[in-house]
């Protein structure tokens, strides 16, 4: 089954809102823990807009699921990688002025930085995932650069309407196909809703999706274990269709 890592930037962008100290993100990360998540990731950004350093601090030391910190490449914010060691960082191009991550890294585009980066995580024993969109010459210049996973970006899928749906999950399809190809292990993720969730879903390349904006949407009207166990029970459904 392919597991789910769910973003809980959301629930710090609330507590933000007051700069106090509801709702409680680390209890957030915990009932999604408990609902099955396989996974919590943050985005710690350099504008700490939302998740702060002291949120990745605890969650490091309480959770008991991987902690998946999506980062800018920045040294300020990969000292803290290095520090707490989580289990995977997942580099993200960073813009101060995007409302969410608009696109996929430019991994082609800055090859020897980021495979310096990819060396310097191994060494801290910290596995290294890119955002990338569905483009063959991002996914090979991650593998040249040593990445272990990929995290496709569905944003384009997500908003795509009509004939243009089949066409970006097509894209997806090819490109997770390559990132087997090229040996690394494929993520999807960004815009992934219970509505659009389950074609993603059956891609028999995908190993995880990260889910953020939806699952919090949704736990406002059903509760966030509800909001976590019911995309928990597309994913489960997905591996039973392709079995
Ligand atoms: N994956 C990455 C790398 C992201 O940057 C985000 C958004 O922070 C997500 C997944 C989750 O996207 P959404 O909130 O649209 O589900």
């Amino acid at each position: 089954m392919i597991e789910l890592g769910v973003n809980i930037d959301h629930v710090a962008t609330l507590r933000e809102a007051r700069k106090g100290r509801n709702p409680d993100v680390i209890a957030a990360a915990k009932v999604c823990e408990l609902a099955g998540a396989h996974q919590i990731t943050v985005h710690l950004r350099e504008d700490r807009r939302h998740i702060q350093d002291r949120d990745v601090e605890l969650l490091s030391q309480v959770l008991q699921v991987r902690m998946n910190p999506e980062m800018g490449v920045s040294e300020e914010i990969l000292a803290i990688a290095r520090r707490l060691r989580p289990h995977t960082v997942c580099l993200v191009p960073e813009n101060r002025r995007e409302v969410t991550t608009e696109g996929g890294l430019n991994v082609a585009g800055q090859a020897d930085r980021l495979k310096a980066v990819t060396a310097d995580m191994h060494d801290h024993g910290i596995l290294v995932s890119m955002f990338i969109d569905p483009e063959a010459e991002q996914v090979e210049a991650s593998a040249a650069c040593g990445a272990d996973f990929v995290e496709l970006h569905t944003g384009a899928y997500a908003n795509a309407e009509g004939t243009d749906v089949e066409r970006e999950l097509d894209r997806l399809h090819e490109a997770a196909e390559l990132v087997l190809d090229t040996h690394m292990r494929c993520n999807a993720g960004h815009g992934l809703t219970i509505r659009n969730l389950r074609p993603v879903a059956l891609l028999p390349e995908l190993c995880e999706v990260n889910i953020g904006h939806d699952i919090m949407a949704r736990a406002l009207f059903i509760g966030l274990e509800a909001a976590v166990g019911e995309i928990l029970d597309i994913l489960h459904w997905a591996s039973e269709d392709e079995a």
